[in-house]
C-alpha cells in the first residue's frame, strides 16, 4: 500500500515537470483510477523513530494511519465516531471530500479534490503535485496549526478565521483567494464546507501523529479513542480565546504623525526586538534567520541539520521538501498575509504568527516590562505607515525568492 501510494506521489511530481497536463489531470483525479488512500505520516515516523530501519518505519506510519481511518473513515468517506461529540459538520466534510461530481440534487461535490489538491495534496499534508515550486510550500495540516489566526499560540483557529483564509487567501503567497472566484450564496456554502473539511483534515493529522507516538512507545492502542478526545476538546475551546480587537478611532493628522513616531522608536527598541528581525528600517534585513516549526518538526525531532544537504536528504524518501528559511517580511512592500487593515495587523502583533518565529509581543503586566495597549496601537500605525514608503537600497530579500535546487 505504501508503494502504490508513493508511486501516485512521484507521478504528480514528474507530471508537473514535463508540462504534461493531462497526465498530471489523471494524476489528480485519482492515480489514473487507483484506489485513493490517505498517504501515511512517513516524515513524523522517520523523525519520531530515527533510529529505526526503513521498513520499521513505513510500518509503523501505515499502523498510525490506520488506526485514524478505523475512526474516523477513509479518506473517500469521512466518519465521526457516535461516542465522541463532534466539532466538524460530518455532511459539510463529505461534501467536501471525495471525488469531484454531482449529487442527485445537483450539489457539487469534491470541493477539496476540485480546489486545493494541486497544493495541499489529497491527504491535506501540504504535498501536492505543485508543492516542492512554491514558497513557501503548501500548509501541511496534519500538524494542526495555523498561522492566521485571532486565538494565541497553541490555540487552534476559529472555524471564522479559517473562512478568512480561504475568502481572502494569503496575499504574497500562493494561497488563492476564493472570493474572488465566484460571490454567489453557493459560494459562500463551498467555503464553509470546505473550512469544516480543513478542520477535519487537521484533526485527523493530529490524531495520527499522536497515535505514531504512543505506538513508537508501545502503549496500548485502547488509548487512541481519547487521543482524538483530547483533540477535539482543543478545537472546541478555539472560540474562547479569539482575542478582542478594539475599535480604532480617528486620527488628527498631527496624532497620526505622533502615534508614527512613537511606533518607530518602539519598533527599534530592545523592548519589542522587532528590528532583530524585520531589519531596523523595517525592510526584512535583520540579523535573525530561523525555520518554521513545520521544518523544525522534523529536523530537530531527527537531529538533522537543515542547512545541510546531505543530512536532510535521507528525509526525502519519506517526503520532506528541502527545508527553506522562513525569512522576517520587508514591511516596505505592504504584502500581509493576515490581510492589512488596522484590526488585521494588530491581531498580528498580539498573538504572533505560530509555527514561525514571529512571536507575539510581550504585554505589560504588573511590574513586567513589556507593552501597553497604547503601544501596540502605535506599532500597528507604524507598520502600516512604512509600507507606503518608497524602499531604498538594494531590493529585498522576501518570499519570492527561492534557492532551491530540486
Ligand atoms: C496554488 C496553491 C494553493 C491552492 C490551490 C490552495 N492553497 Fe492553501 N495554502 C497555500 C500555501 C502556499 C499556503 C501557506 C502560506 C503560508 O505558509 O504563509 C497555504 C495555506 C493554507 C491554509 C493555512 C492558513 C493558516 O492560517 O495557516 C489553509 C487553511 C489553506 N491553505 C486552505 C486551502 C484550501 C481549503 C484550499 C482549496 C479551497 C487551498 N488552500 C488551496 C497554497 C495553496
Ligand atoms: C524573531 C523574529 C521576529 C520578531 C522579533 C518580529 N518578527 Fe515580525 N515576522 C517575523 C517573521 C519570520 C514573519 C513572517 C512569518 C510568516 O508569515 O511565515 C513576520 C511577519 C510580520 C508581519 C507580517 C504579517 C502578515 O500578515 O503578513 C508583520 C506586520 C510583522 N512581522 C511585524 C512585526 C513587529 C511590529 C514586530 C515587533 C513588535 C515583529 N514583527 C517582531 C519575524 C519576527
Amino acid at each position: 500500500m505504501f508503494l502504490l501510494d508513493f508511486r501516485c506521489h512521484s507521478r504528480f511530481s514528474t507530471s508537473i515537470g514535463c508540462g504534461c497536463a493531462l497526465v498530471f489531470l489523471a494524476g489528480l483525479l485519482g492515480c489514473s483510477g487507483e484506489k485513493i488512500e490517505y498517504r501515511a505520516n512517513f516524515l513524523h515516523a522517520a523523525s519520531v523513530m530515527s533510529d529505526s530501519g526503513e521498513s520499521e518505519i513505513q510500518y509503523m506510519a501505515q499502523q498510525a494511519s490506520q488506526a485514524a481511518t478505523e475512526l474516523l473513515g477513509p479518506i473517500d468517506a469521512p466518519e465521526w465516531p457516535a461516542d465522541i461529540e463532534s466539532v466538524v459538520d460530518m455532511g459539510k466534510v463529505r461534501r467536501s471530500a471525495g471525488p469531484v461530481g454531482r449529487d442527485q440534487s445537483k450539489v457539487e461535490n469534491g470541493l477539496f479534490r476540485k480546489h486545493c489538491v494541486q497544493c495541499h495534496g489529497l491527504s491535506g499534508d501540504g504535498f501536492g503535485p505543485a508543492a516542492a515550486l512554491l514558497a513557501p510550500y503548501p500548509r501541511d495540516f496534519r500538524r494542526g496549526s495555523f498561522k492566521f489566526k485571532s486565538t494565541p499560540i497553541g490555540r487552534k483557529p476559529t472555524h471564522a478565521d479559517i473562512v478568512k483564509t480561504l475568502e481572502n487567501g494569503l496575499p504574497g503567497t500562493a494561497m488563492p483567494a476564493f472570493r474572488t472566484l465566484n460571490e454567489s450564496e453557493e459560494f459562500a456554502k463551498d467555503v464553509d464546507a470546505l473550512a469544516h473539511y480543513v478542520r477535519f483534515m487537521a484533526i485527523r493529522g493530529e490524531l495520527e501523529r499522536r497515535v505514531l507516538v504512543a505506538l513508537a512507545n508501545g502503549d496500548s492502542p485502547q488509548g487512541h479513542r481519547d487521543l482524538l478526545s483530547r483533540v477535539t476538546n482543543d478545537w472546541r475551546e478555539a472560540d474562547s480565546y479569539a482575542i478582542a480587537v478594539p475599535e480604532w478611532k480617528t486620527l488628527s493628522e498631527t496624532e497620526l504623525a505622533g502615534s508614527i513616531a512613537r511606533g518607530k522608536e518602539l519598533f527599534q527598541s530592545e523592548l519589542t526586538a522587532c528590528s532583530k528581525c524585520h531589519g531596523v528600517n523595517a525592510d526584512g534585513k535583520g540579523i535573525s534567520q530561523d525555520y518554521d516549526d513545520w521544518t523544525k518538526d522534523w529536523t530537530i525531532r531527527a537531529g538533522i541539520d537543515p542547512a545541510n544537504k546531505a543530512e536532510w536528504k535521507t528525509m526525502k524518501k519519506y517526503g520532506a521538501l528541502k527545508p527553506v528559511l522562513d525569512p522576517a517580511r520587508n514591511l516596505h512592500l505592504g504584502v500581509f498575509r493576515g490581510g492589512s487593515t488596522r484590526q488585521d495587523i494588530y491581531t498580528r502583533l498580539v498573538v504572533g504568527i505560530e509555527g514561525s518565529p514571529m512571536p507575539a509581543v510581550a504585554r505589560k503586566l504588573n511590574d513586567n516590562p513589556g507593552l501597553t495597549e497604547e503601544n501596540i496601537l502605535d506599532l500597528v500605525e507604524y507598520v502600516l505607515s512604512v509600507s507606503s514608503l518608497p524602499v531604498s537600497g538594494p531590493a529585498p530579500t522576501g518570499e519570492v525568492k527561492d534557492e532551491r535546487s530540486l
